[in-house]
């Protein structure tokens, strides 16, 4: 997939989220090409087994618990992927969450704040750490989790969420042609229903209209979000920067 074969073997990554799902995929692909992986995530003990299961995978896998939403905690991760691996050459936000349904007149404060908390400063956080690492390396790649939401808008459930989602969107934009001159590429990725623990849906007729409103008529997989981030970061994009990819089946434009 990289222009150059070999081109990901030593290179770092960080992955917040890392502990599961599309993260958790995207650590393990990484690590296949023989990347450094360092995991990040609130859940310590999932981020420790996707850092084991990447050294078991051809690559060299690092953990830390990080929460996204703390700067302190951001600037922790950064100091430990410089400790582990000498550099950083790669940053994948995909900690993020919709954290509960509600109609758009009960969003309260609590639920905004914090949506916007984890998907929008999170993903600020870690850009601008990272940043200065990857301008002293001499370039570097981030790719941030946006969601087909920010173009449905999320109605009657989550438009808390599809609006951080939307300022990821425009956040990626705004700093990929700030530092375009400077060696970064910085793209987001919009996928629609992915099968991983965020699709937590109970009823089986909910599941049934997801499914039937995607053309392809199931739910994507993590390991196809983490091909497309693989690709992203690889020298075979290289001219690419500031847009979002739509990963979706052929749905969700609704
Ligand atoms: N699964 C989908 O259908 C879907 C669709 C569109 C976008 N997304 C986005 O993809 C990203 C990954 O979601 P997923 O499907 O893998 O969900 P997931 O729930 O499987 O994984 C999310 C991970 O983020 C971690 N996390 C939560 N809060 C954190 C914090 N404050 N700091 C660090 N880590 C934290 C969780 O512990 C978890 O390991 C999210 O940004 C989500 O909004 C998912």
């Amino acid at each position: 997939m990289p222009g150059t074969p070999d081109y990901f073997s030593g290179k770092t990554i960080i992955i917040t989220g890392a502990a599961s799902g599309i993260g958790r995929a995207t650590a393990l692909i990484f690590a296949r090409e023989g990347a450094n992986v360092l995991c990040a995530d609130t859940n310590e003990e999932g981020a420790v087994r996707t850092a084991d299961e990447a050294s078991e995978g051809g690559g060299r896998g690092v953990s830390v618990m990080t929460d996204v939403t703390s700067r302190a905690s951001i600037e922790e991760m950064v100091k430990k992927a410089k400790e582990a691996f000498g550099r950083v050459d790669f940053l994948f936000n995909s900690a993020g969450a919709a954290l509960r349904r509600s109609p758009f007149l009960e969003i309260d404060d609590d639920l905004w704040d914090r949506t916007f908390d984890l998907n929008v400063k999170g993903t600020c956080y870690a850009m601008q750490a990272v940043l200065p690492e990857m301008l002293a390396g001499g370039g570097g790649v981030i790719v941030n989790m946006a969601s087909m939401s920010h173009r449905r808008g999320g109605p009657g459930t989550t438009v808390h969420y599809a609006a951080a989602k939307g300022a990821v969107v425009s956040m990626t934009l705004g700093v990929a042609r700030e530092f375009a001159d400077q060696g970064i590429r910085c793209l987001s990725i919009s996928p629609g229903p992915i099968d991983t623990p965020f699709q937590n849906i109970s009823s089986p007729e909910l599941l049934q209209s997801f499914k039937e409103a995607i053309p392809m008529g199931r739910f994507g997989r993590p390991e196809e979000i983490g091909e497309m981030v693989l690709f992203m970061c690889s020298d075979a994009c290289a001219f690419m920067t500031a847009d979002t990819v739509y990963i979706n089946g052929g749905g969700g434009f609704r």
